[in-house]
């Protein structure tokens, strides 16, 4: 039986990867290390409760001591490392959590797995494998005509929540070279899809549309993500963490690239199909656009020829289907989402956002 610590499991990738893992995977036991910060929440996994191959830690992932009893006490051989902050914008507000967090909590985990498994016992007496799960954010910006990033575009990190996943990527790479841990890392694109935290452009962009709030839109929209539907990027570590190559970094992307303005425009006129009576209808009239992020990425493209080739894996849904299926899903789950609009760090946060750049209201 395979012993997986999952951190960061009560996120929004991290609980669609749980679930999907446990679907898929019967001989294996996850241990979900979080701390609950303002996006973690434990309703996403409310339903594995009582399972006997789940376990829940509440804990930090910079705290040592915890982390290394969890590795002997549960006898850890894979580690699937999602724990993070993760929004830019709040890194650009207070960078400070991104530093502790990203990278000395990615050095705790790196430390303990590096004590366990390579100081303590025959590094070759099971297999192993620490994957960590990183961003195309590390890569910088490109311009319009530049090629997508691939595994040997150099880092470039633009922001500080970017910054600190590329010192993490750099710090699991040195673990792998300096004491031949065995880790993969991959490094993906904009997810979306279900359970995801309502900071970020699309759960916000449909929560304000339904309520008839501004769809406030950075810039002149022209700026490019490329999206991918949570599902598959669940689906592409499990295929790193079966056949994926020790020491390897694969990309991970949607190929699909649509401006946030085109993102936000399919959003609003999914909703006018499913709400035809609102009285927001068109909901498009919603949107208005707000003074920029500063150090704004343009544009980010993924190359995932590797992992296609190497692993056999491309994404299964196109972003119509993505989003349709995401749109539902925030459609059926009005509890999920009033209780998070409820919470106080949730509303303090819109107010420190949107305030100084236009009425959200
Ligand atoms: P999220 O913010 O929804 O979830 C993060 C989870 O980590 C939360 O449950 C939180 O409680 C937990 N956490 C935060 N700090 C912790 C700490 N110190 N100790 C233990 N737990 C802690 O984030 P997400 O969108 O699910 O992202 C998960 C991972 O995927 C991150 O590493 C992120 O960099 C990466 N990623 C995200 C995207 C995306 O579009 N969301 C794209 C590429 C990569
Ligand atoms: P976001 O979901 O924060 O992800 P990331 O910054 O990691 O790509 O933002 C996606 C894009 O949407 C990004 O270009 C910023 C833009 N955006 C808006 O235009 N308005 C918003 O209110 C938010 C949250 C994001």
């Amino acid at each position: 039986m395979q012993n997986v610590l999952i951190t960061g499991g009560a996120g929004f990738i991290g609980s669609n990867f749980i679930n999907y893992f446990l679907k898929a995977e019967t001989r294996a036991r996850v241990i979900n290390l979080d701390a609950l910060t303002y996006s973690g929440n434990l309703e996403n996994l409310a339903h594995l409760s009582g399972r006997d191959d789940y376990i829940f830690i509440e804990g930090n992932i910079c705290d040592f001591e915890l982390v290394l009893s969890l590795f002997k006490r549960y006898d850890v051989d894979t580690v699937v490392h999602f724990a993070a902050e993760t929004h830019v914008d709040r890194s650009i507000v207070d960078p400070r959590t991104f530093i502790d967090t990203n990278v000395m909590g990615t050095y705790s985990l790196l430390e303990a797995a590096r004590s366990v498994w390579l100081k303590e016992m025959n590094k070759n007496e099971k297999y192993k494998r620490f994957h960590h799960i990183s961003t195309d954010e590390v890569f910088g910006s490109l311009n319009p005509n530049d090629p997508p990033f691939t595994e040997k575009t150099p880092y470039r990190p633009n922001s500080p929540y970017a910054a600190s996943k590329a010192a993490s990527d750099h710090l699991v790479l040195a673990y792998s070279h300096t004491y031949g841990l065995p880790v993969t890392i991959t490094n993906c694109s904009n997810n979306y899809g279900p359970y995801q935290y309502p900071e970020k452009l699309i759960p916000l962009m449909i929560i304000n549309a339904l309520n008839g709030k501004k769809l406030p839109i950075y810039g002149d929209g022209q700026n490019i993500r490329d999206w991918l539907y949570v599902e598959d990027h669940c689906e592409a570590i499990c295929r790193v963490l079966e056949n994926g190559k020790e020491g390897e970094t694969y990309i991970v992307g949607g190929n699909t690239q649509p401006t946030n303005l085109e993102v936000v425009e399919t959003i609003c006129d999914l909703i006018d199909q499913h709400k035809p009576k609102s009285k927001f209808v068109p909901h498009q009239s919603l949107i208005e656009f707000v003074p920029d992020r500063p150090g704004h990425d343009f544009r980010y493209a993924m190359d995932i020829s590797k992992i296609t080739r190497e692993l056999g894996w491309q994404p299964n849904h196109s972003f119509d289907l993505g989003l349709e299926k995401t749109v539902t899903w925030y459609l059926s789950n009005p509890e999920w989402i009033n209780s998070i609009q409820k919470k106080k760090n949730f509303q303090d946060w819109i107010g420190v956002n949107y305030s100084t750049r236009g009425d959200t209201k």
